[in-house]
């Protein structure tokens, strides 16, 4: 696991979007993994701005989205399905038709979870996954006791993820209880994988995943299985990492 602390989000965002980007000049028909919430968006933005300026090209691009909320309006503000086309396909040249992102209204879900990581294996598998981390240590929506090996699912939401981005809907009760989720087996087939999380808020669930004992309990200390996965944290974040120093050391001599 490679830990890298940036001073500010700004900073995490803008070299995160880098490394996708040396990705993209080395494979144009990249498979990209993507998450929503707030932490990705800059980093979103930093991806549009080089498409536009720089001319990144997504038209050969494949994306799959992490998770969707159940029983919402894939057209509304709220819905994942409308974060990702407000804050990156509609502003880059990917081909619609090769995003996906989780059908978590479908009648049979069980039926379409599975054909979701069909259609991931027949793109060859996710060449590198975007993700944030909840305050309680999920990827995805791999709430905490999940199964470390969990394929894409239905997941119920925790009282504390649906506080986190009640914004969307205003009051709690209109809140999502349940999403459709990649598994924690299916981020961790990814051959890379590059987790932001930036704030204060994150301290604690950054702290546990990079430097506590692997478990469910905290979903994300399973990437320190993962054998190329790039941790990028602001200093708020880091703050009670016990290496801080050496992290830092060692960053800046591979620099
Ligand atoms: P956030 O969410 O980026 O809005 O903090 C991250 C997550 O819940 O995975």
């Amino acid at each position: 696991m490679q830990v890298i602390i940036v001073k500010k989000a700004s900073e995490g965002a803008i070299l995160g979007a880098n490394i996708i980007k040396n990705e993209m000049l080395k494979k144009k028909n990249i498979v990209l993994g993507l998450a929503t919430g707030r932490t990705p968006i800059s980093l979103y933005e930093e991806l549009a701005r080089m498409h536009k300026e720089e001319g990144l090209d997504f038209s050969d691009v494949t994306s799959f989205n992490l998770d969707e909320y159940c029983n919402v309006d894939f057209e509304k503000e709220g819905s994942y399905h409308f974060f990702m086309n407000k804050h990156l396909f509609s502003k880059v040249n990917i081909k619609k038709e090769n995003t996906n992102v989780p059908n978590a209204n479908a009648l049979d879900l069980e039926k379409e979870c599975k054909a979701y990581e069909d259609k991931i294996k027949s793109k060859g598998g996710i060449d590198i996954q975007l993700l944030g981390i909840g305050q309680d240590g999920h990827i995805g929506f791999n709430e905490p006791s999940c199964s470390l090996s969990s394929r894409t699912r239905k997941e119920f939401l925790t009282l504390d993820t649906r506080e986190a981005n009640i914004d969307d809907y205003g009051s709690l009760d209109k809140m999502p209880i349940s999403a459709v989720t990649m598994g924690i087996g299916t981020i961790m087939e990814a051959k890379k994988i590059l987790l932001l999380a930036f704030g204060k808020s994150k301290r604690r669930a950054i702290k546990e995943c990079v430097e506590g004992g692997v478990s469910s309990l905290w979903p994300a200390s399973i990437l320190q299985f993962h054998n190329d996965a790039t941790i990028i944290v602001d200093e708020e974040a880091a703050a009670d990492l016990y290496n801080i120093n050496y992290y830092k050391q060692k960053y800046e001599e591979n620099l």
